[in-house]
């Protein structure tokens, strides 16, 4: 079984911030499990670049949209690997692959008799790149971006939507997982269900973008160009190789609910004209405010993620993604939060844990550690639990309550470590086994962490092993009591997670 995920394309209009780095570390985390478990993966990212956002850009720097898009793109590219996130292929829009199979995708939709020509007589928001309709804007503006959308009217080519309304009533009553979290997926069925309009597949007067194949004077409205994406990619991501026929339909597609109706609607109805099965399921992560604003350049507050990764480190990025709020709801986050988590959380609560289990190893036992004198039924059933609730928590896209759970073992090995004082044990000769006990579960304790550990902070958890004298093994089933191998030379291990400069404290 492949597990094949997505994030959104993004508009390459500007730079990335950490609403865009949020969506591309879940993929990660959840991409990461499932190589643990065994599983072959599949991780695209990419951007999305015929927007007319994108082409005004280019146009007020006084470039070709393409040598705009060039340039900028590699800033894009560049960020899945400043987040270490491990992605399989990066898709462009104007790839030469995503070009011909669109036209092609598009094609089949037009011989499907699902298009027709019509005027297009409305309103349209270029921050959404979406035609809009009066009862969605408040006080004449898209609420999204507090601006007045644009007249157009121009000839377009326009998508049957409405006739697939009992299709998709369909897919949703026999698939109630098809969109997740389950208030999502209400949300998509009642709009549904509320009547569905044709939408416009085309743009006139915009030299940018895909010429329509049965109409080359007019190019692909740029939502019909960037959700095939998903798709195209696995045409040519290998070369030599189609990958439909391992991935498709089973994709994850992981967003936020500012583009759901997009891919719930439109695009699942845009596959069956086109003769494709709809994708394995859809998940909605909420819309991450900070402080309550939402993340854009005009707030002057669109974070940048370099910056923090710069300060704290990508492992602390990573962990306050997962847990500033729960993943799937909405929340407002405090960047601020990221501090405290990193001494708080991570500095305390697991560093100092391996620097004293290390310390004490060293001191009171020269480095070494042995075979299991015996077993610790509470550490293992806890550790039991631990594997199957992670394990069913990511398959249900639970990022935030997979690492609380984590986080229960290491609170609960911070606790042993107070209760069972392995300094006094050591104090009198006639506590030795017992001691040998307390150190094993310190050290197999924090070998199973930092396994369970490593989708969310790949970085730190190859530490920790390495500081424990373990072989890198990230399989889920190490995540087991008792596998830790005997081992000579521990010494005490340097702090995970240094303690910060006050200026970045203060931050
Ligand atoms: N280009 C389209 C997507 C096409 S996919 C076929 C687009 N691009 S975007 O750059 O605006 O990206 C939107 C996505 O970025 C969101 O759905 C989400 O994945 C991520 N986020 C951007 N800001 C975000 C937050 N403030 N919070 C959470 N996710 C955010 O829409």
């Amino acid at each position: 079984m492949t597990f094949y995920v997505t994030t959104p394309i993004y508009y390459v209009n500007d730079r990335p911030h950490i609403g865009h780095a949020y969506t591309t570390i879940a993929a990660d985390i959840l991409t990461r499990h499932h190589k643990q478990r065994g599983e072959e993966t599949f991780f695209l990212t990419g951007v999305d670049e015929h927007a007319t956002k994108v082409w005004r850009v280019a146009e007020e720097q006084g470039l070709a949209p393409q040598d705009y898009v060039d340039r900028i793109a590699e800033d894009w590219r560049a960020l899945p690997q400043q987040l270490n996130v491990q992605t399989d292929f990066f898709i462009r829009t104007s790839d030469d692959g995503h070009k011909r199979f669109v036209r092609e995708f598009l094609q089949r939709i037009y011989d499907n008799g699902d298009v027709y020509e019509d005027v297009y007589a409305g309103l349209y928001c270029v921050g959404c790149e979406a035609f809009k309709t009066e009862d969605e804007l408040v006080d004449g503006k898209c609420p999204l971006h507090n601006t007045v959308p644009e007249w157009i009217e121009e000839k377009n080519y326009f998508f049957r939507l409405s006739s697939y309304q009992d299709r998709l009533l369909e897919l949703l009553d026999t698939r109630p997982d098809f969109v997740q979290p389950q208030f999502r997926f209400n949300e998509v069925r009642s709009f549904v269900a509320g009547g569905l309009r044709d939408f416009s597949i085309s743009r006139a007067g915009q030299p940018w973008g895909i010429p329509l194949p049965w109409d080359e004077s007019q190019v692909a409205y740029v939502w019909a160009d960037a959700l095939v994406n998903y798709l195209s990619a696995l045409t040519y991501a290998r070369p030599g190789e189609d990958l439909r026929e391992e991935l498709w339909p089973e994709v994850r597609h992981l967003m936020a609910q500012d583009i759901l109706r997009f891919h719930c609607v439109y695009w699942p109805a845009m596959l069956l004209s086109a003769g494709y099965t709809v994708p394995k399921q859809i998940f909605i992560h909420g819309y991450l405010l900070l402080d309550e604003l939402k993340i854009s350049k005009s707030l002057g507050n669109a974070v940048d993620p370099l910056a923090l990764v710069e300060t704290y480190g990508v492992d602390a990025l990573r962990f306050w993604c997962a847990r500033a709020v729960t993943f799937g709801q909405d929340g407002s986050a405090s960047i601020s939060g990221i501090a405290d988590r990193y001494e708080r959380e991570l500095g305390n609560d697991l560093g100092n844990l391996l620097s004293r289990t290390t310390a004490m190893i060293a001191r009171f036992r020269d480095g070494h550690i042995s075979a299991a004198p015996g077993r610790t039924a509470e550490l293992a059933d806890e550790i039991a639990a631990l594997q199957t609730d992670v394990r069913a928590g990511i398959d249900a896209f639970d990022l935030t309550g997979s690492v609380d759970r984590i986080w229960v073992l290491v609170r609960t090995l911070n606790r042993y470590v107070t209760e069972q004082k392995p300094w006094e044990l050591a104090k009198d000769e006639a506590n030795a086994g017992r001691l040998d006990q307390v150190l094993f579960d310190l050290a197999d304790g924090l070998r199973v962490c930092a396994v369970a550990l490593a989708a969310y902070l790949p970085e730190t958890a190859p530490k920790i092993l390495s500081a424990l004298g373990q072989p890198e093994d990230l399989r889920w089933e190490q995540v087991e009591y008792g596998r830790l191998v005997p081992v000579d030379g521990i010494e005490a291990a340097p702090p995970l997670f240094p303690r910060l400069e006050p200026a970045a404290d203060a931050a």
